[in-house]
């Protein structure tokens, strides 16, 4: 039952129905933007949360009005305990979704659909076996590729996130919006974000703008048209007229969406981060274990939440390393 106390409300009156679990730190994938080269520092086994401690955080979350639990990682699947994880979390009144690289996906389809998860989205950055391999330095891109036609045809709803680099796959934007011409699915341009360790550089990103510039100059007047956005979505929606499926861009660095930021984030160490970008993280765990109430952490971190970006809110803060200093690499915060 929904308590009436309104911890997950910010004081710029954002409610916060959108809860992000990363189920772990691990990946079978070594995506350059998301990791760096060396690897990260990973967290002590006892300092991640077991399935039990990842279920009472989210119910306490759920008893508080959150509606929507996505699962990230690392690459949540490969977590051992995935499934029983998938199971405990399918009892709560809840939208249940997942966000994977579906490298080894094909094992969990049943698991899915006993869970009710409709809705996957998929990192695939390349249609090129090569680059694929080039940027997830692993030869997987055959492996995934089946996979998303195996999840397509077995009726799940399939977004692929392409993370977009300046000089290495823009020349597949079209590529990519063809491939919706057949396939009912929804591909997201993603702007390349800063975090630790991924020598983000403003001239690698490709912009919404940019995007715009390629699908306008390759399809006629007309062809083009502006979808809907769902409320809180992320991306901005188009469709190519005629095409099964649909095309979307995430401009979190040109056109940040934070008004309507309905997220929070739970790292699989059982950390609170009440933004992507913010550098600051509560400690839910501790509390946790000690057997004390976790809510009073949730709603001042909730209370702390900064309008835009964690407070990076110019092109100027944002393109600063050393305000990305204290925020973790991608792996580590699941997106
Ligand atoms: P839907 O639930 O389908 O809307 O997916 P989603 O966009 O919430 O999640 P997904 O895990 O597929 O992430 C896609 C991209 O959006 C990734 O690059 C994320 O880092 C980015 N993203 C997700 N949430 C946020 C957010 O709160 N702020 C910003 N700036 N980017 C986000
Ligand atoms: N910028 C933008 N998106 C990123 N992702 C990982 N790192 C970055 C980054 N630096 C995306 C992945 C995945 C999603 C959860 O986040 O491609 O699909
Ligand atoms: Fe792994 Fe996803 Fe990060 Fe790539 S983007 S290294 S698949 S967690």
């Amino acid at each position: 039952m929904k308590k009436q106390n309104n911890i997950l409300q910010d004081t710029f009156g954002r409610q916060h129905t959108y809860l992000r679990i990363s189920l772990t730190e691990l990946c079978n994938l070594r995506c350059t933007y998301c990791m760096p080269a060396e690897g990260i520092q990973l967290s002590p086994r006892s300092h991640i949360m077991t399935y039990d401690e990842v279920y009472t955080i989210a119910k306490t979350f759920v008893d508080h009005g959150v509606t929507k639990i996505r699962l990230t990682g690392g690459e949540p699947l490969v977590r051992r305990d995935a499934d029983v994880i998938l199971k405990k979390l399918a009892t709560l009144p809840v939208e249940l979704s997942i966000t994977s690289n579906a490298v080894i996906i094909d094992r969990f389809i049943d698991v899915l659909k006993e869970c009710n998860i409709k809705n996957i989205n998929v990192s695939l950055d390349s249609l090129d076996a090569e680059k694929f391999m080039e940027i997830t330095r692993r030869n997987d891109f055959e492996k995934v590729y089946k996979n998303i036609m195996l999840l397509i045809d077995e009726g799940f709803n399939v977004k692929l996130n392409a993370v977009l680099i300046n000089g290495f796959n823009d020349n597949e934007i079209i590529d990519f919006i063809e491939l919706t011409n057949e396939l009912p699915v929804s591909v997201r341009f993603i702007e390349f974000m800063p975090f630790d360790g991924n020598k983000w550089d403003k001239a690698k990103m490709v912009s919404y703008a940019q995007v715009m510039e390629y699908v306008n100059a390759n399809y006629n007047d007309g062809k083009v048209i502006r979808l809907q956005d769902a409320p809180n979505d992320t991306s901005k929606n188009y469709k190519i007229e005629g095409y099964k499926g649909s095309f979307a861009i995430i401009s979190s660095v040109t056109n940040p969406f934070c008004d309507s930021c309905n997220r929070i984030r739970l790292t699989a160490n059982g950390r609170l981060k009440n933004c992507l970008f913010s550098s600051s993280e509560s400690d839910l765990l501790t509390p946790l274990r000690e057997g004390k109430s976790i809510e009073p952490m949730i709603q001042k971190t909730i209370q702390a939440k900064f309008k835009v970006r964690g407070g990076m809110d110019t092109m100027k803060k944002l393109e600063q390393p050393d305000l990305h200093g204290n925020n973790r690499s991608m792996i580590a915060i699941g997106g």
